[in-house]
């Protein structure tokens, strides 16, 4: 017999835990303990109402979910299977954020809007998206998939798939190839500028060393 949809996506969303979290035991001892599974399982819920239409519901379990989780995921967002909410706390995911499959995002995070109007204001992260502790994703961009967005970085701009960005404002410092193991580093423009300032220091300094070698040759009497 088929499971239902919703104990499927519980189970999938335990297996996340269990798959990312190494501290993470059993099922049983995920279920219990892991708010942001907790959050999830509020979140299916109200989202299952809001698409419906039946907001006012909707946003009270959402609500009563932030009181128990100190996660605040708005039910019309929509999220993909397999989500890791590690730990949880302060995590805030807007109302047009999207999340893709197998995503992990830390406690902290927040997938957040820039702008008041009534429009797509907040991140799409594609699918195996990992966000650190305390990022902040701002503003209708795409995070592309298998991006990985590090601890306390705030991204302004949209991320290519396997990029790694960290920073404030976020930058790439590394990417992932699809398909193969291969890491290269991207150029990345504040250290651009820092290599050609030092460059610019070493050839000023060896400019100045070569004239004042110059002027304390002692020069031959007339
Ligand atoms: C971004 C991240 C995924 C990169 O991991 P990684 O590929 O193993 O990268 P490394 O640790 O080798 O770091 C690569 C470079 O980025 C820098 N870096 C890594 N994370 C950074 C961050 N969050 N902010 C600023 N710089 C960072 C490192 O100092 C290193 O710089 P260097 O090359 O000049 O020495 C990881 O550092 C991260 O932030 N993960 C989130 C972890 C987290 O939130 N844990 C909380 C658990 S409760």
């Amino acid at each position: 017999m088929q499971m239902p949809l919703w104990v499927q996506q519980i189970r999938e969303d335990m297996d996340a835990a269990l798959s990312r979290d190494p501290a993470a035991r059993n099922r049983v001892e995920v279920f219990l303990t892991y708010p942001g599974l907790h959050a999830l399982i509020a979140y299916r819920a109200a989202h299952a109402l809001d698409a419906r239409g039946i907001r006012l519901p909707a946003r009270l379990i959402s609500h009563f979910a932030r009181m128990l989780t100190g996660i605040e995921i708005h039910p019309s967002a929509r999220i993909g299977h397999g989500l890791f909410i590690d730990h949880g706390m302060g995590v805030v995911i807007g109302e047009t954020a999207v999340i893709g499959d197998r995503c992990h995002l830390l406690q902290g995070v927040t997938l957040g809007g820039t702008s008041t109007r009534r429009e797509k204001r907040h991140p799409t992260l594609h699918d195996d998206v990992l966000v650190g502790a305390g990022a902040k994703i701002i503003g209708a961009v795409t995070v592309g998939s298998g991006a990985r967005i590090g601890a306390g970085s705030v991204v302004v701009q949209s991320v290519p798939p396997g990029a790694t960005v960290v920073g404030v404002p976020g930058h790439i410092i590394a990417y992932a190839h699809h398909g193969n193991e291969t890491v290269e580093r991207l150029p990345d423009p504040e250290w651009d500028r820092m290599e050609a300032l030092e460059n610019r220091i070493a050839e000023l300094e060896a400019r100045l060393a070569a004239a004042t070698r110059e002027i304390d040759v002692p020069r031959p009497r007339a």
